[in-house]
């Protein structure tokens, strides 16, 4: 008997709703919505149950404000805490989210212990670390997602300058989810050819200072933190689960020695299928690269102390 994957999403907000309603319209499994403001995930879940005899979709929706609905889950994306209004860097948000992945954490471990955990939450890199410490998780079965959403952004930038298909475009980002993050030229390309060989330096580093800002241009507009772009680049990492497409994705990955780095996420490129994060991949970085990546992975390091400062204050 073919069971459908139950897909777990805590917080309910405008990127867990986005993500939550994608998976739904490609059919990716049953969708359960917590979150603690009443009425969101309820109401959010029966709007998206109503849709589905339109779409022809059979899958159930669920929403509550009890944790408990999350359980059993095969696949968790938490996304619950404060998104950053305009004015705020994603690091000032570190105090009160980090409480929020302790007490999710905890819950995960209790409800959903064999599930994928796709942590979402900013500022990323911090709040995916206390999300693996709190559960226990080994590395294959929790991932960040930055990168997807960061090289989705350097790949919009880049087609657009070339006047081409995003789908001919392949950019990766790697680093932290900050203004530091690392857009690599060298390995990202249009029709197979290497952007370094289409555009003019000038034009890239443009485009690479757009990539890193991208996060804070959508947030200035509509003084709202992003949700179509990281609902999507969600989307697609469980999707890469659930179908095992073994996709290589930039992802916040644990390192455990890979570049040189121990026991902290940054994103690089990973391989995600049915076994989760099945292999973290090391490319060779030219010296330019290697440094800027240290630099952020640095700065994720700054930014886990000041996390633990925190939450050690409050213990
Ligand atoms: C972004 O980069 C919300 O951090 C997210 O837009």
């Amino acid at each position: 008997m073919v069971k459908r994957k139950k897909l777990a999403f805590i917080g309910a907000g405008n990127v867990g709703a986005t993500c939550a309603h994608l998976c739904l319209l490609h059919g990716l499994g049953d969708i359960a919505l917590y979150d603690v403001i009443a009425g969101v995930a309820e109401g959010k879940a029966l709007d998206m149950m109503e849709s589905t005899p339109v779409l022809g979709i059979d899958a159930q929706v669920t929403g509550s404000t009890d944790i408990r609905v999350i359980e059993g889950a095969d696949c968790c994306v938490v996304t619950a805490g404060s998104p950053r209004k305009p004015g705020m860097s994603r690091d000032d948000l570190l105090a009160i989210n980090a409480r929020v992945m302790t007490e999710v954490g905890q819950a995960i471990r209790l409800h959903a212990p064999h599930a994928f955990l796709i942590a979402v939450t900013n500022p990323l890199d911090a709040m995916v670390t206390q999300l693996k410490r709190v559960t226990g998780f080994a590395r294959s079965q929790i991932v960040g997602q930055a990168g997807v959403l960061d090289s989705a952004r350097y790949n919009t930038f880049l087609a657009q300058e070339l006047g081409s298909s995003v789908r001919s475009v392949s950019a990766l980002v790697i680093g932290g989810h900050g203004d530091d993050m690392v857009p690599l030229r060298s390995y990202s390309t249009a029709g197979g050819v290497p952007v370094e060989r289409q555009v003019a330096p000038a034009r890239l580093d443009a485009i690479e200072k757009r990539t890193r800002g991208g996060g804070a241009e959508v947030l200035n507009l509509m003084k709202a933190s992003s949700y179509y772009a990281a609902g999507a680049a969600v989307y697609k990492m469980v999707e890469a689960f659930v179908l095992d497409r073994k996709e290589t994705l930039a992802c916040a990955a644990y390192l455990e020695g890979e570049y040189g780095i121990n026991g902290i996420f940054a994103g690089v490129p990973v391989v995600l299928g049915g076994g989760g994060v099945e292999r973290v991949l090391e490319i060779p970085l030219s010296a330019e690269e290697k440094a800027a990546f240290q630099r952020s992975a640095q700065h994720v390091r700054e930014l886990v102390e000041a996390m633990d400062r925190v939450l050690n204050k409050a213990a």
